[in-house]
């Protein structure tokens, strides 16, 4: 090519000499005839192609045609005889070749160079190509300057092409050699005309205009700018190297993946290790054999949610169990936790213990302290240093829990109160502390039984109490009770206390008595006119502190010398005193006061308990009402036979006169007419008949009125306790009969009585000729004035005197006038 090259251009050079000399000869001619100025067509006549031209002598006279423009594409030769072909043109024509006249200048096609030609001998280097690969940019070329490479192509040695070789790029359109691409880059082939075509080579990526290597573990097998690819799953490429180029670089088996069957070199995926098994180190492979994992075995577990297990380390006692070193890999072995030790598993632990002594659990294979526990009735105690808890059974006197007490927790065995005691060891409640004999349970703390209260123990009772009018002593007899009783037997009848009469039954001495000791027996009586300011149950002889109602001592300081109590330290109060005894440490009888505008001498029976049974002497002068005295109102009915007194209209004349008439027993005084209901005041008396027997009246103080089956008589309540009794005449009956509560016999006159005052009904009660008592009714009038008629020749001269001692107490504390 090069030498081809060569030989056009000589054979140009050649041609352009021969024409030139040729066309000297020509222009002497043609000049000769053209004197004035030239037109074109006398131009080109002179010089072809010429289109502007003027005249010249030439050699004194003879005047010539100098060309000064030639046409387009032509240009004017030195001596203006000819115009020839301009740079950047050429022709193909030869003027030098007989018959042709002129020649044709053409454009220099892209691709060559054209210096320009006279003749057609110079053409031939008029239009010589670039080059091979070399370009213009343009038509009309003049110099080989104007050759530039093509895209692809370097400029070469000698003003030659050169393909870009790989690595290498040029765009082309200069003049320059090939650029070597940046970073590490390359370009896929020859002939790369762009900076783009620069791209990572095989085993590199692209990295911000670098090639980087492949990491460990991947490949790359083209020239790209892409990702360098993975290895398959599991595994990866030598150690150590980088920029690998291809999957079959991929021989080295990750550490926790396995083969299970032989694989193909850089395309079998290992698998992972599964649950419970490992297998370490990597492993260069060549696909001729499988590589499997290890199972941990022994027991041994990896944790749940673990795969591609590395190393026998992530094989794990499981919970409940404990890890000891050996085993036939070396991983170890895991055995079940032995009932009283737990592992939470997935460790490397032996099984802890949950202490020591009794604590426990409930099976093997526990997993958590939380399974251990202190059983019912144990308690545990912790060492200071090791904290390790050590279970016992919980000793005598003292209670645990009543249920198994999870979790490694403190547990106490709680002490029985004081005076109480289990009766075993292990006790799981408070419930099976039990008193001591002798204590009881009181409101829940535990006390030593009281007087009067015992417990024999072993239960969870208050102290049992004895009943009232007990206390406690070991003793049949004794002076003091005990605390601390621990059996019934050790009740015993209290200081003050006796069973009374045949019923058996317990009761306090009455007031008036007293017992000084604990135990069977009876209660003395205090010495007659004394008694007792408590009202029962008293404890000793110097109780009898008082004198009996009724009585007085009669001391100057109206005092009882309790040291010398006797019978006679209290007597009997005279008439016209009165006493309300039980005064602590004794008293006087006391005058009776008199009464309201009442002058004369008051009277009373012997013995009087109060003031009220004080009473004027009858009266000694009825017209003077000053000395009248104060009856006491009571209760009647009509059935009470009333003697109308006519002309008694006032209140003195009626009593006065029944006073002066030994008949008379009462009067009734109606002020505003009474039953009659006229207005006109009205005078009644109650008269005592001839049926009754005055020896009756007059009781001579030994033989009770009452026990006479011969007389009936009239028992009123003229005020709260205080009876006033009359005998009642021949067939009268009074009032209506009131059936008492009970039904007390009628010839008892003391259970009548009592009868009578606990109902509400029975105002009196009648004696009737048989010795029957009959409880009636009766009606209050509340107009109704009744006065009482003291018969006798002395107030007091019939009625029985209190004897001082308990058995007449009460009923011959009634005041009975009659
Ligand atoms: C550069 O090369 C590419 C690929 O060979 C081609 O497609 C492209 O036309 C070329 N560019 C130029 C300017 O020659
Ligand atoms: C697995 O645990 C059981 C229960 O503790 C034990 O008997 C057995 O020996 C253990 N197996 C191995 C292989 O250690
Ligand atoms: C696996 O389980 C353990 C315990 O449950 C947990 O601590 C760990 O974070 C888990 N690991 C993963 C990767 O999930
Ligand atoms: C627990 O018992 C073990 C063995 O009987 C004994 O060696 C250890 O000292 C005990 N620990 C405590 C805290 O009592
Ligand atoms: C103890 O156990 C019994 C029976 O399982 C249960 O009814 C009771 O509630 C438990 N007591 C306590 C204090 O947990
Ligand atoms: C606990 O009390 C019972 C009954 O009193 C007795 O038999 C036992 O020996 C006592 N145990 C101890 C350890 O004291
Ligand atoms: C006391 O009297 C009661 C009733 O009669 C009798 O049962 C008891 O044995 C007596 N006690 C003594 C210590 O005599
Ligand atoms: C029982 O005896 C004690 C000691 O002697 C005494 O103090 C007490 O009053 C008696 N009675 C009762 C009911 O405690
Ligand atoms: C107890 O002693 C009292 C007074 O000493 C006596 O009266 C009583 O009979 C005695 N009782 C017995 C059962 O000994
Ligand atoms: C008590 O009565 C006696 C005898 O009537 C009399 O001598 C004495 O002074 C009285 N004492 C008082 C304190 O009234
Ligand atoms: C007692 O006497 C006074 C003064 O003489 C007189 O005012 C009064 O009414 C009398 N009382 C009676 C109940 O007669
Ligand atoms: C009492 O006598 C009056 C007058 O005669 C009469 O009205 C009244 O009913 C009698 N009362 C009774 C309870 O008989």
């Amino acid at each position: 090519m090069q030498l081809s090259r060569l030989a056009v251009v000589l054979l140009l050079a050649a041609a352009l000499c021969i024409a030139r000399a040729s066309r000297d000869l020509d222009d002497s001619s043609s000049n000769r005839q053209l004197l004035q100025t030239p037109t074109s067509a006398d131009c080109d006549r002179s010089v072809k192609h010429c289109t502007a031209c003027r005249y010249q002598f030439y050699r004194g006279t003879v005047t010539k045609a100098i060309c000064t423009k030639c046409d387009t594409g032509y240009a004017v030769k030195a001596s203006g005889r000819a115009c020839y072909c301009a740079p950047g043109y050429y022709t193909t024509e030869n003027t030098a070749v007989s018959g042709q006249t002129g020649f044709t200048c053409i454009p220099c096609d892209y691709n060559n160079v054209c210096p320009g030609a006279k003749i057609t001998a110079e053409s031939s280097t008029a239009f010589a190509a670039c080059g091979a690969n070399k370009i213009t940019t343009t038509q009309f070329a003049k110099s080989d300057r104007e050759c530039v490479v093509k895209p692809g192509f370097g400029w070469g040695s000698g003003d030659t092409s050169a393909a870009c070789d790989a690595g290498f790029y040029n765009p082309g359109y200069n003049t320059r050699k090939c650029t070597k691409c940046p970073g590490d880059l390359t370009t896929a082939g020859t002939n790369s005309n762009s900076t783009q075509d620069c791209q990572a080579p095989i085993g590199y990526y692209y990295l911000r205009g670098k090639a980087v290597a492949c990491a460990r573990g991947t490949y790359k097998s083209f020239v790209g700018n892409q990702d360098c690819s993975e290895c398959p799953n599991g595994v990866t490429t030598a150690a150590g190297e980088v920029g690998k180029t291809s999957s079959s670089a991929c021989t080295v088996l990750l550490a926790g993946y396995q083969f299970a069957s032989a694989p193909t070199v850089g395309t079998t995926d290992a698998t992972e290790c599964g649950q419970d098994s490992y297998r370490t180190g990597e492993v260069t492979f060549d696909g001729s054999t499988a590589v499997t994992c290890t199972g941990c075995g022994n027991n041994l577990t990896t944790l749940a949610n673990v795969t591609k297990a590395t190393s026998p380390d992530a094989c794990l006692a499981p919970p409940g169990y404990g890890w000891a070193p050996g085993g036939t890999n070396g991983a170890g072995v895991a055995t079940l936790c032995p009932a009283g030790s737990y592992n939470p598993g997935y460790n490397r632990e032996p099984c802890v213990k949950c202490g020591n002594g009794t604590i426990t659990t409930a099976a093997a294979g526990s997993t958590s302290a939380d399974q251990c526990y202190t059983p019912a009735g144990h308690g545990n105690r912790r060492d200071a240093v090791s904290g390790v808890l050590e279970g016992y059974v919980c000793p005598n006197n003292t209670y645990g829990r009543p249920n198994n007490t999870f979790g490694l927790v403190d547990v106490e065995c709680t002490k029985c109160q004081e005076n109480t005691h289990t009766l075993q060891t292990g006790s799981t409640a408070a419930a099976q502390c039990l008193t001591n004999a002798g204590y009881g349970y009181d409101d829940g703390s535990v006390n030593q039984c009281s007087y009067g209260y015992y417990n024999p123990g072993d239960n969870q009772n208050p102290c049992t109490y004895c009943g009232d009018g007990f206390n406690t002593t070991n003793s049949a007899n004794a002076t003091a009770g005990e605390t601390g009783s621990d059996a019934a037997s050790d009740c015993k009848l209290d200081f003050g206390y006796h069973l009374f009469g045949s019923s058996g039954a317990i009761e306090p001495c009455l007031r008036g008595f007293y017992k000084g000791f604990i135990g069977n027996g009876s209660c003395s009586q205090c010495p007659a006119g004394t008694s007792t300011t408590a009202t029962m149950a008293a404890v000793a002889k110097t109780d009898c502190d008082a004198c009996r109602p009724g009585f007085g001592t009669g001391t100057a300081d109206g005092k009882i010398v309790l040291g010398s109590l006797s019978n006679t330290s209290c007597s009997i109060c005279p008439s016209g005193t009165y006493s309300a005894g039980f005064t602590q440490g004794g008293q006087n009888c006391t005058a009776c006061p008199t009464t309201q505008n009442f002058t004369g001498t008051m009277v009373s029976r012997k013995g009087t308990w109060t003031p009220e049974d004080c009473f004027g002497q009858f009266i000694t002068n009825p017209d003077n009402e000053q000395t009248f005295l104060p009856w006491d109102y009571i209760y009647h009915d009509n059935a009470t036979i009333l003697a109308l007194q006519s002309g008694q209209t006032t209140l003195s004349a009626c009593q006065t006169n029944c006073g002066l008439d030994s008949t008379c027993q009462y009067m009734v005084f109606y002020k505003t007419g009474g039953p009659d209901g006229d207005g006109i005041n009205k005078c009644y008396w109650r008269t005592t008949g001839a049926d009754i027997s005055a020896a009756h009246i007059v009781g001579d103080g030994t033989a009770a009125w009452w026990d006479n089956p011969d007389v009936s008589v009239v028992l009123f309540e003229i005020k709260e306790g205080a009876y006033v009794a009359y005998p009642k005449l021949l067939g009268e009956t009074i009032g209506t009969t009131v059936t008492l509560a009970g039904s007390p016999s009628t010839s008892d006159f003391k259970a009548m009585r009592s009868a009578c005052d606990k109902d509400a009904a029975c105002v009196g009660l009648t004696h009737d000729v048989g010795g029957v008592w009959r409880a009636f009714a009766g009606t209050l009038r509340e107009d109704t004035i009744g006065k009482i008629r003291v018969v006798g020749t002395a107030i007091n001269s019939w009625v029985a005197e209190p004897t001082g001692t308990e058995e007449n107490e009460g009923w011959s504390s009634v005041a009975l006038v009659g």
